[in-house]
């Protein structure tokens, strides 16, 4: 892994800048790409998680319950994008199982940590690819999508590209559900980031030092959210004319799309 100068990494003079120095006043590792966290390691992502920093106890316990409403009317198929280990979703699928499982990441070290945690599921399939390619290319219909804090890594069209490929997989009554970070109306990505990295700089202060810096340097580097009405006007743009804030902790939210 390359180690850089923070300097060299940003404009320093930028809010971006002041928030990444004042996340690592040291050398760093730089991420190579949005899956590079996720490739070589999962401690990281698992320790933070663990803390409960982005809230999944209280977002994957309301998807279970969703899940479990879903289960009683009949649940053939839910495909997972960026499902990473999927640690979180397989005890809400394990309740609530659908007929079948697909999970779809990049990280090949993630799909396998997640053959352990899915190994309950009657039947699950998992495919090292991206997400946005798998869906546009898929033919067969699914009652469920499910992502949780992937969608941000993608670029605004290739969101937009991500909703429509969605729309077009989803059964009529199935439904689209999002857990990811979210900008505030009007804020710019600068002023998002500095607001994230000054929490996680402050209050997420049972991480270890380097892991903390790992993760800084990932957020600044590939974290791409979107605001509430954008994501509103992307999904009814693809025809999911119906969107639902379902749970809301600072940055993180659970969202659901239907048509
Ligand atoms: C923060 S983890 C989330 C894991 C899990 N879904 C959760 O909610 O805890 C994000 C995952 O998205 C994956 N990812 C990022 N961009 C991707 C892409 N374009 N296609 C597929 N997976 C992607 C990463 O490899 C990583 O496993």
């Amino acid at each position: 892994m390359v180690l850089r100068e923070e300097a060299e990494l940003l404009e320093p003079r930028t809010a971006l800048g002041r928030a990444v120095r004042l996340c690592s006043s040291r050398a760093r590792p730089m991420p190579d790409d949005e899956t590079t966290l996720f490739r070589q390691s999962w401690t990281l992502y698992d320790a933070l998680s663990a803390k409960n920093y982005m809230f999944h106890r209280e977002i994957y316990a309301c998807v279970a319950a969703i899940l479990k409403e879903r289960h009683d009317r009949g649940f053939e198929c839910l495909l997972d994008l960026g499902c990473g280990n999927a640690r979180f979703l397989a005890p809400c699928l394990l309740g609530s199982p659908p007929q079948r499982y697909e999970g779809v990441d990049l990280s090949a070290a993630a799909l396998d940590e997640a053959r352990g945690y899915l190994k309950g599921l009657a039947q699950f399939t998992l495919h090292q690819a991206d997400m946005l390619e798998a869906v546009e290319t898929r033919t067969e219909k699914v009652d469920v999508i499910f992502t949780g804090y992937a969608v941000h890594h993608l670029s605004f069209e290739a969101k937009q590209r991500l909703f429509h490929a969605c729309a077009r997989v989803l059964k009529p009554d199935g439904l689209f559900l999002m857990v990811d970070v979210v900008r505030e109306e009007g804020q710019s990505r600068e002023a998002y980031l500095e607001g994230y990295l000054g929490t996680m700089r402050t209050q997420w202060t049972e991480m270890q030092p380097a892991h903390l810096d790992e993760a800084c340097a990932h957020v600044a580097a590939f974290d791409f959210p979107e605001t509430l009405s954008d994501l509103t006007q992307m999904a009814k743009d693809a025809g999911l004319s119906q969107t639902r804030l379902l749970q809301r902790h600072a940055q993180h939210h659970l969202l659901a799309f239907t048509a």
